[in-house]
């Protein structure tokens, strides 16, 4: 089956390749680079198309003979879609509606990929609901009235909408599937998201100070990314399609504080910590609901938090010391 990857050249778009390529897929790629490198396909048996999902005729030609689109590409970060919304909702919301147009017409199935970012910030919401704050705050299942409290929110919930106004106006298969907190090789230090565990392990391995922002005590439900793209290949590959969004994550709760301490264990050292202002738009708690999930999929098996951070850490050193080879090399050339 050939399977059209959006943003394929990115973090989960790395992974989810190989994930389709092991399972005999032909794949095709979209990418415009804005944040995906090249590199990240290097040496695998994928065509990539360079250009963005906005461009209707290049997803046209990107599709003929496509079993499924699984639709990764976005304008990523709350921060970047608070200084230009419009820019956020282009690439986000008309891409999305590109991308489901042309899977309509080519009688395509689809995956469209959100974030757990349209929940909001469910902490603030049961406080000002008289909840009284300080609570535990139950795990987001896909029912919740989605909160988004940013534009990049509010365009990912605009993807979601249009896929699934499709699914019930012209019957196109789709899933749309909501990612939490995805980690693991490949996820860039430099990327617009900043997630939390590149950041840590990058200012860790160069003997850094860990910066957390506002208290740390902040909750995430960390997804090693192995996981995901098995996932995302299997509702690729099994056409999966559902009436309404589904979480693809695990359904844990750590802090960062507590993240830190793992880190520590993994890494075998003391780390520093620096805590700044929080980020505007960040949401204080986010655990995922599991249960559509295992309905769909059955037992969905997740890497533990300290093997999947060992294997990030793997991967960002090795990193470090081939640049830091390379601008050795580069030296000695200069010399
Ligand atoms: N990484 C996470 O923790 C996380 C969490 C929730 C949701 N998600 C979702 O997963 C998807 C992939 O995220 P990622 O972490 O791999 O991000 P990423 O930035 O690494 O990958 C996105 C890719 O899309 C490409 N792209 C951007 N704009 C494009 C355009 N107009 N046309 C074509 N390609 C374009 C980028 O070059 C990049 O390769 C996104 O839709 C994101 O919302 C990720």
């Amino acid at each position: 089956m050939k399977v059209v990857v959006t943003g394929g050249a990115g973090f989960i778009g790395a992974h989810l390749t190989r994930a389709l390529l092991a399972r005999g897929c032909e794949v095709v790629v979209v990418d415009d680079l804005s944040s995906g490198v090249r590199s990240n396909l290097t040496g695998l048996p994928v065509k990539l198309v360079m250009g963005s999902v906005t461009d209707r005729e290049l997803m046209e030609e990107a599709c003929v003979g496509a079993g499924s689109i699984v639709h990764l590409a976005e304008r990523p970060s709350v921060e970047r879609s608070l200084l230009d919304p419009m820019a956020t909702h282009h690439v986000n919301a008309t891409g999305t509606l590109t991308v489901l147009d042309v899977a309509q017409r080519s009688e395509t199935h689809a995956v469209i990929v959100s974030s757990s970012a349209v929940y909001g910030d469910r902490a603030a919401a049961a406080d000002h609901g008289g909840g009284g704050g300080g609570g535990v705050v139950e795990a987001c299942a896909e029912t919740d009235p989605p909160r988004p409290n940013s534009p990049y929110a509010a365009s990912k919930l605009a993807a979601e909408g249009y896929a699934l106004g499709h699914r019930t106006s012209f019957g196109l298969p789709v899933l749309v599937a909501r990612l939490f907190n995805v980690y693991g090789p490949y996820q860039s230090v430099r990327h617009a998201h900043a997630a939390v565990i590149p950041s840590f392990i990058d200012a860790a391995l160069r003997g850094r100070p860990l910066t957390v922002h506002g208290d740390g005590r902040q909750t995430r439900d960390f997804t090693y990314v192995g996981a995901v793209a098995e996932l995302l290949a299997e509702a690729a590959c099994r056409r999966l399609t559902h009436p309404g969004p589904v979480n693809l994550a695990l359904g844990t709760r750590t802090n960062l504080l507590s993240l830190v301490g793992h880190l520590e264990v993994v890494l075998g050292c003391r780390l520093d910590v620096e805590h700044s202002a929080p980020r505007a738009g960040d949401i204080r708690d986010s655990r995922a609901s599991t249960a559509v999930m295992r309905s769909l999929f059955g037992g969905v098996e997740g890497q533990e938090l300290r093997a999947g951070l060992a294997a990030t850490a793997h991967w960002y050193r090795a990193r470090l010391h081939e640049s830091a080879g390379g601008a050795a090399r580069a030296t000695v050339i200069r010399r």
